[in-house]
């Protein structure tokens, strides 16, 4: 069942003749990021969103409105009747659950649009892989390179020249400067910084209000300013 829309102001004497038909769209997971996506795929107006799909376990039935339409044992059917899918479950200390849903919907012959928020600026000449999400006020400078299935969330930046691995998280107000190089499935807390020209190994862990000034070659958590290893293996967690 589409969501209902609430509009405010009647406008429908000023609708064009032709109404262009909004895409479906299946949300993979429920919850608290979701509730953040579902409001960049709204600002869109490309999209209708037609259900959440759930964990397995989980019994709630609606989430903001939208049905809750079945759990991840029900995808591929789910996939036949709306290919277009966006995973909507957050990625905090491990990109696993993330990455397994990814290979999921395209092994069901899914689809996974890029889905940009019209308030973030996406310079011309970039790349940016299947089924990732620019939040709003988010900024991918010119050069910069996105993998697939990445979240670029709010206010978070990507200078020029810089890449972010695939299966990645930049957290709110993170920062990339200009020419880093980020490996696939890491973790940048929200805040943290990478100063220009370093790298940061895949399935790092970056945390909150972060100063990297070196590059990373080691995966790990690495906390404070400057960034220190803290941990060798972060535990599991999605947020
Ligand atoms: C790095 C992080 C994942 C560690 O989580 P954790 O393993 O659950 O760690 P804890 O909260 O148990 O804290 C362990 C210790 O590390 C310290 N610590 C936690 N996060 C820290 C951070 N970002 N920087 C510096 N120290 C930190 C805690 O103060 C605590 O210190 P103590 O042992 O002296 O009391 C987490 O704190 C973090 O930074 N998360 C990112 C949150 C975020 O950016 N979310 C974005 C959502 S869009």
């Amino acid at each position: 069942m589409a969501r209902r829309a609430h509009c405010q102001h009647s406008q429908w004497r000023k609708m064009p003749l032709t109404v262009l038909a909004k895409t479906p769209l299946l949300l993979i997971g429920g919850g608290g990021h979701c509730a953040a996506v579902i409001d960049v795929i709204e600002s869109t107006g490309i999209y209708d969103i037609v259900g959440i799909v759930e964990a397995p376990g989980v019994t709630q039935t609606e989430f903001m409105g939208i049905s809750v339409v079945g759990t991840d044992d029900h995808l591929e059917a789910l996939i036949k009747k709306t290919p277009h899918c966006v995973i909507t479950v957050g990625q905090l200390k491990n990109a696993q659950l993330r990455k397994n849903l990814f290979n999921k919907v395209l092994a069901f012959g899914g689809q996974l649009p890029v889905i940009i928020s019209p308030l973030a600026r996406v310079a011309s000449q970039t790349e940016i892989g299947a089924g990732t999400v620019v939040m709003h006020f988010a900024l991918v400078n010119s050069l910069a390179t996105i993998g697939e299935n990445c979240i670029i969330n709010s206010y978070a930046s990507v200078e020029h020249g810089s890449s972010l691995g695939s299966h990645s998280h930049l957290s709110t107000r993170a920062t990339l400067n200009g020419d880093c190089h980020i490996g696939h499935s890491t973790f940048i807390g929200s805040g943290a910084t990478v100063l220009q020209g370093l790298s940061v190994a895949p399935e790092s862990l970056i945390g909150a209000g972060a100063l990297v000034t070196k590059a990373i070659l080691q995966k790990g958590t690495y906390l404070g300013s400057p960034a220190r290893l803290s941990i060798q293996n972060p535990k599991d967690s999605a947020c």
